[in-house]
């Protein structure tokens, strides 16, 4: 019986069809770099899944019964309670978005020169660590490494080397672990609990606190249910409350797995770090029942978080994600496998052999998905994850060049996934028509978010 999802669409919004060629204009305009498009130029936006989601009535009426007090306010209670009976974190502050709950956390576990390590930092997570004068270390499971191969937790952490880390020479330098579910950065590859419950162990042993990165929590959960052993009868919400339970705190972005469009929280055990985050957050962010969010934000929140955990619901998503992963392969193109649930990751760099890593495989495809298609979708190769010399020329490329097409929740339907599968599959027949770039201008750092491109012709 093929799964569907568990409600209708009551309130839509127009999507624009464009031409090729505004394409091709809106595109130049933009720099050859999609987070310059305006929206209005964008057909099918699979950028990103975060704040993206489709709110529920219920959210909004929710919403709409908001208490705007400054302090204590009832909406901020109803956020509690749905993150008490999800997380039992014993200190739970809102914040505005996940980067402000690493900015604030870390600030209170780290100082100079310590070491956070993690299966995969996602970019802010990093830049956070390293503007502490700290390192991120990403210490991804050797099953990650092989793209193609069907291991069913490529999102854990290495732990022979997480334990090496601790128990040798920078073993006291080290500040935290944080662990990202999903895994982000690392192809959206779920962490099994068996990992969670070592790095538990590990992180008791050597003294060192033990953090999660919860954005996508839910979608985690699911795929726990459906691929680890012993875990088969477990509702999604089981599983978070046992993830949740070996961690020390965490910080985890709501505009993924709250389906909100704004909002984070960290949640944290100690009673004197929740004391230095609180005072943070009250310079920085807002009072401690608000934490800068407004109080419907805290509404639709903690009615997401309920709406999430529907077996239903995560049944019929991941299923869109299998359907869409089904197509693409249909269409000649490799996916990191197996198929996630909050992204597709294409192997960009297998389908255009003929162009190198510093002529950009992964951006050459994403652009021209949108040109084809008018599909907005992200590079995650050399561009993003490659080092530049000071004339913007690749000096390391990336271990892989990769396209992550994040499918937003509740927002596109299946007939959606078919035309971006369809475009895809135009593409795979003529690799050699597709347009390779050069980077014209860059910023040193945040490098994807603000280069301009220059388009050179294709090489067929
Ligand atoms: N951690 C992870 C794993 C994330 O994916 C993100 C955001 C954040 C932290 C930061 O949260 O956006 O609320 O500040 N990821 C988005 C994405 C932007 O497109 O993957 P935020």
């Amino acid at each position: 019986m093929k799964s569907f999802p568990p409600y209708r669409i009551q309130v839509v919004k127009d999507i624009p069809i464009t031409t090729r060629a505004e394409r091709e204009q809106a595109l130049a305009r933009a720099g050859y770099n999609a987070f310059n498009l305006p929206a209005d130029a964008v057909t099918i936006d699979l950028l990103t899944d975060s704040g993206t989601g489709a709110v529920s009535a219920a959210q909004e009426a929710a919403a709409a019964a908001a208490d705007r007090s400054y302090a204590g306010s009832e909406s901020y209670y109803r956020f509690r309670a749905a993150l008490d009976e999800l997380t039992g974190f014993e200190h739970v502050f809102p914040v505005h978005q996940g980067r402000a709950a690493e900015r604030v956390l870390f600030s209170a576990t780290l100082s100079a020169g310590r070491i956070s390590l993690s299966n995969t930092h996602f970019d802010t997570t990093r830049a956070n660590v390293e503007l502490l004068g700290c390192e991120a270390r990403d210490l991804p499971c050797p099953e990650a490494a092989d793209l193609d191969s069907d291991e069913p937790f490529k999102g854990d952490v290495d732990l022979d080397a997480l334990e090496r880390t601790l128990a040798g020479p920078e073993g006291d330098r080290v500040g935290q672990v944080l662990i990202t579910i999903t895994n982000n950065g690392g192809g959206g590859q779920p962490v099994s609990m068996a990992n969670l419950r070592a790095v538990r162990a590990l992180c008791d042993r050597y003294g060192v606190p033990f953090f999660l990165d919860a954005a996508r929590f839910a979608e985690n959960a699911w795929l726990v249910t459906r691929r680890e052993p012993g875990y088969g009868g477990h509702s999604p919400a089981e599983v978070a409350r046992e993830a949740f339970g070996l961690a020390d705190g965490c910080v985890a972005s709501l505009k993924k797995d709250a389906i909100a469009p704004m909002g984070a929280f960290i949640g944290v055990r100690d009673a004197e770090l929740a004391r230095r985050c609180e005072v943070n957050i009250i310079a920085t962010e807002g009072f401690r029942t608000y934490g800068g969010l407004a109080a419907h934000d805290l509404d639709r929140v903690a009615q997401g978080l309920r709406e999430v955990l529907d077996p239903n619901y995560l049944r019929a998503r991941a299923g869109e994600a299998e359907q869409l992963a089904g197509l693409v392969n249909e269409a000649g193109v490799d996916i990191v496998r197996p198929a996630g649930v909050h992204a597709l990751y294409l192997n960009a760099g297998r389908l255009l052999p003929h162009i190198p890593p510093h002529e950009f495989p992964g951006h050459s495809l994403a652009c021209e998905l949108y040109l084809a298609g008018g599909i907005r979708c992200v590079e995650l190769g050399s561009l993003y994850l490659g080092e530049f010399d000071e004339g913007h020329n690749l000096v390391a490329p990336a271990p892989f060049e990769l396209v992550r097409m994040a499918l937003p929740r509740r927002t596109y339907t299946r007939a959606h996934y078919e035309y971006v599968a369809d475009v895809l599959a135009d593409i795979a027949k003529h690799p050699e028509r597709v347009a390779r770039y050069r980077v014209a201008d860059a910023p040193p750092i945040l490098r994807h978010f603000k280069m301009t491109m220059e388009q050179l012709p294709a090489r067929g």
